[in-house]
Parts: C-alpha cells; structure tokens; sequence
C-alpha cells in the first residue's frame, strides 16, 4: 500500500547501449506439449523473474533524498543472473506449439523475451547496471506487446493483474508497446 506522505518518483533512466550485440533468434514452434498453463507460467516462472530484474536497478527521490538501487555484490548478481536465464529460456517455452497462440504477435513477443532476456544475462555476466536497465525495459516491450494483443486485462485499467509487486510495472503500463511487423 503507498504512503500518503510519500511520494516517490523513478526516474527512468536512459542508457544508450546497443543490443546488436545481441544474436537475433528465429524461434520455431517447438512441438514437445507443455506441462503447466500458461497463467501458472507467467505468474510462476516469467513474473517473479521480471520483477526481480526491475525491481534491481532504480533510482527513487524521496524526501529523503535520492537513492540509487543496484545489486550490491557477486551473490545479488548472480541472483539475477538467473532470472535473467528464465526469462531467456522462457521465450522458448512460450513458443511450444501448444502454447502458441495464433497471430503474428506472439512469435514476435517470445523472441522479444528471448533476446531482452539474453541482453539481461549480458549485463549481470558484466555487472553492468546501466545495460541491466536496458534490458527491463526491453523485457517490458515483450510483456506490454503480448499482453496487448492477447491477455484481456490489458485492456482493464491496470496492465497487470493484482498481486504483482513491481512498481515499474505500474509506472509503465500506460505505455503498451507495438511490435513492428516485418
Ligand atoms: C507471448 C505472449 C506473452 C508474453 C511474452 C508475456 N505474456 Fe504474460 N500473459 C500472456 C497471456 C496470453 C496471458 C493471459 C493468460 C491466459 O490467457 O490464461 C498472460 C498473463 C500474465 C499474467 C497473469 C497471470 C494470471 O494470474 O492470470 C502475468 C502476471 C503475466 N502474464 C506476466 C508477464 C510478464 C511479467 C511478462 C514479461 C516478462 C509476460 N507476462 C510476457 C502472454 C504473454
């Protein structure tokens, strides 16, 4: 619940780093069946995985003063770095053909969390706060555009349901995001 006392800006940071470096992957349907429903994989798997990623890396001014949040050591880092591994791997498992929705939105979107994951992991191999940043929100467009095209309560006052903790998420959810069609 927020403070009526408080109130706290995140100052979205702009970084300018490339993900070039980044590989493009074509993601296939796999066709192996899949074992949890998608709503359990998101809330389970993908969810808690993102936040941790957005949740590592702010700046809050308060009136207190200005805080800057980023992982304090190798085991933060490595932390992360695993949930930056989910996220990766969760662009596959979207893809599984019996999780595969159809439209030309979802292939798109699994890629996108498949390479802004790949850009995370980058950054947590070299600690890099700024291109960890980057990366939230680039895993943000992969979220944003999918849940536009395919989950209902996109279209509901909030972008995600109750029981999400991130503060980014909320802070961001006016803006969906819209994949460019090749
Ligand atoms: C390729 C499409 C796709 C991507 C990418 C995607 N989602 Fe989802 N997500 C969905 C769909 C579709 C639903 C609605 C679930 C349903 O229809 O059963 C959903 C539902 C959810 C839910 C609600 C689960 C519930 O309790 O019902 C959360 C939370 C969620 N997504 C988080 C995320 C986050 C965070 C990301 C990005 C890191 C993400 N999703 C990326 C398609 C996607």
């Amino acid at each position: 619940m927020r403070s009526f006392f408080t109130v706290i800006f995140f100052i979205i940071i702009s970084t300018f780093c490339s993900a070039q470096n980044v590989k493009a992957i074509d993601l296939p349907a796999l066709t192996s069946t899949s074992n949890l429903e998608l709503k359990n994989l998101m809330e389970w798997l993908i969810d808690p995985a993102a936040d941790a990623i957005w949740d590592s890396v702010s700046t809050i001014i308060d009136r207190n003063g200005t805080t800057n949040i980023s992982p304090k050591n190798d085991a933060e880092w490595e932390t992360l770095r695993q949930q930056a591994a989910v996220l990766t791997e969760a662009g596959n498992l979207l893809m599984m053909s019996d999780r595969v929705r159809p439209g030309k939105i979802w292939p798109l979107a699994a890629k996108k969390l498949k390479t802004s994951g790949l850009l995370a992991l980058q950054a947590t191999m070299n600690k890099d706060p700024d291109l960890l940043f980057k990366a939230g929100e680039e895993i943000y467009k992969s979220c944003a555009g999918c849940h536009h095209a395919y989950a209902n309560f996109e279209k509901s006052t909030s972008s995600i349901p109750q029981g999400s903790n991130s503060v980014l998420h909320l802070s961001r959810q006016s803006q969906p995001f819209q994949f460019a069609s090749h």
